[in-house]
């Protein structure tokens, strides 16, 4: 059964303000009119969905979230199609992502209907938001908390808040292609740890590395786990071999990229070898050194997919082909891009019309 959401009076940001506001705004800094709020209390299971006006949370202090990080999100696009049309991609693939996190992390699970219905209802609400420019979409960020006030670390929170925002964003990347630091001093999961959730402690604890790789140069810092290659900070790779595509597998310490299965699936159906298996460093310096490696790039819902032109690392630089976006990452971005926004067919069922 659909959840129904209350909705509260918002007086919606005038047209030209709103145009201000999104045109070349950076990724992630400015936002709709609404958003949605749905709690869970162990009592109740989840109550309240109201679609109200974007603005501050009121939390107490001693709310788990701060002390303890019991936290999920996730991250998606609406997209306007070329017959203005509004329409979300793969939602419900979000939703059981969303569901494994929270198994996870302890927390209850959003049935997928709330959470679907959640982004429909901010997303027909905020339709104005929705950039018609090219490259440009409405970034949803859903998101988990624990609300509970206590400082006993004794079982998890009793009680959560389900939030959904909305931002109108273009290129994560200013258009590729980017370098990336190999990092081997920190490590971002473990077997057995929390590296496939997408929960907002696993991001904290790269900021460092981040850090020393844009003080190096670098766009974005590649994760490894002993010498074999798990994603990037923000985005699963892809390693091109001539005919053949190639990601490392899911084997519990990276992100199970809803934008990295699409690929899989679209490299598949336009014939190109696919394939999942580990990729150490030391492969990829070799097959990038004969030429064998043609192309890399990455894959993720806000950077898209976005080549890579070259690898840096303690032991020194590499670079990919001649260092430009390759025929198969551009063949691959338009097809997926085309799709996202209505210019091709669908013959996945994956575009979600609002
Ligand atoms: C996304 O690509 O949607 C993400 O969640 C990555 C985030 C760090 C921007």
């Amino acid at each position: 059964m659909s959840t129904r959401f209350s909705v509260e009076e918002v007086e919606p940001t005038p047209a030209a303000e709103r145009e201000r506001r999104m045109t070349g705004a950076p990724f992630g800094e400015v936002f709709t009119d609404h958003m949605i709020t749905t709690r869970w209390s162990a009592e109740e299971g989840w109550h309240d969905a109201t679609l109200c006006a974007y603005g501050p949370l009121v939390l107490d202090p001693s709310a788990q979230v701060f002390h303890y990080g019991q936290e999920i999100f996730e991250g998606m696009k609406a997209y306007r199609t070329a017959d203005g049309s509004v329409v979300l991609f793969r939602p419900y693939a979000n939703a059981e992502r969303f569901a494994a996190s929270a198994y996870r992390m302890a927390m209850p699970e959003v049935p997928a209907d709330l959470f679907v219905g959640a982004l429909e209802t901010l997303v027909a609400a905020d339709r104005d938001w929705v950039p018609a420019t090219d490259g440009h979409s409405l970034y949803l960020r859903p998101l988990m908390i624990a609300t509970q006030p206590t400082l006993g670390f004794y079982q998890p929170s009793q009680s959560f808040l389900f939030v959904v925002i909305a931002s109108p964003a273009g290129a994560y990347f200013s258009g590729g292609p980017v370098t990336v630091w190999l990092e081997t001093e920190y490590t971002r999961a473990a077997p057995g740890g929390t590296g496939a959730a997408k929960c907002g402690g696993n991001y904290a604890g790269t900021l460092l590395a981040q850090q020393k790789a844009v003080k190096r140069g670098c766009d974005q810092v590649v994760w490894l786990d002993r010498g074999f290659v798990d994603e990037m900070g923000t985005s699963n790779l892809f390693f091109v071999l001539g005919d053949e595509v190639v990601t490392p597998p899911l084997n519990g310490t990276l992100l199970a990229g809803i934008t990295r299965d699409s690929v899989l699936t679209l490299a598949a159906d336009l014939g190109y070898g696919v394939a999942e298996r580990p990729v150490s460093v030391e492969d990829w310096r070799a097959a990038a050194a004969d030429g064998k490696l043609t192309e890399v790039f990455s894959s993720g819902t806000s950077s898209m997919i976005t080549p890579v032109g070259r690898v840096r690392s303690e032991g020194g630089d590499f670079v990919i082909g001649d260092g430009t976006p390759g025929p198969v990452t551009t063949r691959l971005r338009n097809e997926l891009s085309g799709l996202q926004t209505g210019r091709r067919p669908d013959p996945y069922g994956w575009v979600h019309k609002i």
